[in-house]
């Protein structure tokens, strides 16, 4: 059961560059933030500027208590302004946090197999779902994991030490420079005869190109998926309706979600990739 989110100054207490155009945000909270399930998010904004105004997402990477506070770690791309202006954070520097936010996975009891595949930094909820679920709850001594994890070049692998050791790990790249040559839904492809399709799971976050092929792969088997979408958002908590994706409803009706607030994760059967134009 999803906490309350809350909002909170929070401190970094440490900006890591991890890869090119990448780096890993180690933020101080009160005690009393909201533990996050995994596949949730934060939005987090630069109380001391004007600019950018709107508050950005960012799936939570890791989360832990000690020493009277919470810690919270993100994995982030820079991608565009804000992005850029939090990998110049120096320690010390203040955070707005709002969260933790959104609908997480959820993985059934009767799971044996999970496979997780990700593409760039859609390693982060991943990595945080390894953690907090797979190895500390009741049913995980049963279930096998196995990480897909897909990038650009082998430096743009991150969050690599988060899986190495604790699941079956196959890495594609699309230079060949570490593990498959190519992207990594094809390398999913090569394997997926070998999982049974009422036990396994897919959980999968990545760009919606990823999702896409995902879906195209799975057409055709009964294997389960769930996918985490990554939309621009505005407020994060369902009001704007800036962030809504098309859904198929069933018995042929379509629908819109709002993937901050009935999402991020969905099942990948349920997106609509082609919805009628309405007019
Ligand atoms: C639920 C969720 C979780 C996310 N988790 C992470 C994460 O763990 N690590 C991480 O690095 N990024 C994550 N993102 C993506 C991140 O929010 C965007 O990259 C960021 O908001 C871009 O802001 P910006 O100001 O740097 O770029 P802008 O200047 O606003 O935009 C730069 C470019 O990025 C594109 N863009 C903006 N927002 C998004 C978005 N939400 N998704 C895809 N493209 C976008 C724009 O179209 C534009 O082309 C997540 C997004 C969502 C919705
Ligand atoms: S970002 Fe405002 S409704 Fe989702």
């Amino acid at each position: 059961m999803a906490e309350k989110p809350s909002i909170a100054i929070g401190q970094v207490m440490e900006n890591r560059s991890v890869a090119p155009g990448h780096f890993l945000l180690t933020i101080r909270l009160p005690l009393s933030f909201a533990t996050p399930i995994p596949g949730q998010f934060v939005m987090i904004r630069d109380p001391d500027r004007d600019e950018p105004l709107l508050p950005r997402p960012i799936s939570v990477y890791g989360f832990q208590r000690e020493d009277g506070h919470a810690i919270l770690n993100l994995l982030c791309r820079v991608a565009g302004r804000g992005t850029s202006l939090f990998s110049r954070l120096n320690s010390g520097s203040t955070l707005t946090v709002l969260g933790p936010l959104g609908r997480g996975f959820t993985i059934d009891p009767d799971v044996r197999q999970i496979l997780l595949v990700a593409g760039g930094v859609g390693a982060a909820p991943l990595a945080f779902l390894l953690q907090e679920c797979v190895f500390s709850k009741p049913h995980s001594a049963k279930r096998q994991v196995t990480a897909y994890l897909g990038a650009g070049t082998a430096e743009l692998l991150t969050g690599l030490n988060r899986f190495e050791g604790f699941c079956n790990l196959r890495t594609a790249t699309d230079d060949g420079s570490c593990g498959y040559h190519g992207n990594v839904t094809e390398m999913l492809a090569l394997d997926l005869g070998e999982y049974d399709a009422k036990s396994t799971l897919i959980l999968a976050c990545g760009p919606m190109a990823m999702i896409r092929s995902l879906d195209l792969l799975l057409r055709d088997t009964r294997i389960r998926c769930q996918v985490s979408l990554e939309e621009r958002m505005a407020c994060g908590v369902g009001a704007c309706l800036g962030c809504v994706v098309a859904i198929k409803e069933g018995e042929g009706r379509n629908g819109y979600r709002r993937v901050c607030h009935d999402g991020p994760v969905f099942d990948i059967g349920e997106i609509h990739w082609n919805p009628p134009v309405e007019g």
